[in-house]
């Protein structure tokens, strides 16, 4: 069976009736849309924070309300999917372009919960080109200020094209090899003008859903 499917199946089980939660981007937060749309179906009341406007159509489609993180205090719980995952829960995410809105989602919630298959679980952060998103204007200085902490980097393209995120904005797909401090990383990253935000999640994660491809799951 599908790790992912199982993985996003099996964190829709953490959502009770009368919850406010976030819905992650990519494949495997694909699957836990679904179950939600299909929970909702069946007569769960719950209202929705979208992480990018894929997964807002995709929402909508399963039939799921939708609502603006500014109205309300918190979110219950989030369920979203990751591109590396470090024993201490530490994350890197934005393999999607989603990012930003990612970021600003698991800030607001209470629970977040990961969702991966067993390939993304590594010892230590890095193999994964790290996303930085940046603005357009001068993207090329901020570019040159990133790999002059140690990194080397690449603006992003989709089809020949600079792949442009639901902001508006670029991302800098970033390789600072292993990440010895993720926590310190992503601080003096945000310090540069020109960044809007990094792809390294820093012990936000509360609950991490494994997925093996023999079709276990671990919680
Ligand atoms: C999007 C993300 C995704 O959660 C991440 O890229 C994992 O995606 P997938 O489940 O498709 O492997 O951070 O910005």
């Amino acid at each position: 069976m599908n790790p992912k499917k199982l993985t996003g199946e099996k964190a829709a089980e953490f959502i009770s009736d009368g919850m406010i939660i976030g819905l992650g981007t990519g494949s495997t937060a694909y699957y836990a849309i679904k179950k939600v749309g299909e929970m909702v179906r069946d007569g769960l009341n719950v209202k929705a924070v979208p992480t990018s406007k894929e997964t807002a159509e995709l929402a909508l489609e399963e039939g799921i309300e939708l609502i603006e993180l500014s109205q309300v205090e918190k979110l219950d719980l989030t369920i979203d999917g990751a591109d590396e995952v470090d024993p201490d829960f530490n994350l890197i995410k934005g393999g999607g372009g989603a990012l930003l809105r990612e970021k600003i989602v698991a800030a607001a919630t209470e629970k977040l919960i990961i969702i991966v298959d067993e390939s993304k679980l590594v010892d230590k952060l890095g193999d994964f080109l790290l996303p930085v998103e940046v603005t357009p204007f001068s993207w090329q200085y901020t570019q040159k200020m990133i790999n002059k902490m140690g990194g080397s980097s690449e603006i992003r393209k989709k089809d020949g094209e600079i792949f442009v995120t639901d902001n508006d904005n670029y991302i800098l797909d970033c390789d600072f090899g292993k990440i010895e401090k993720p926590e310190k990383l992503t601080i003096d990253l945000n310090t540069i003008p020109g960044v809007v935000e990094n792809g390294i999640f820093a012990k936000m994660a509360e609950v991490v859903v494994v997925g093996h491809n023999d079709g276990k799951i671990e919680v």
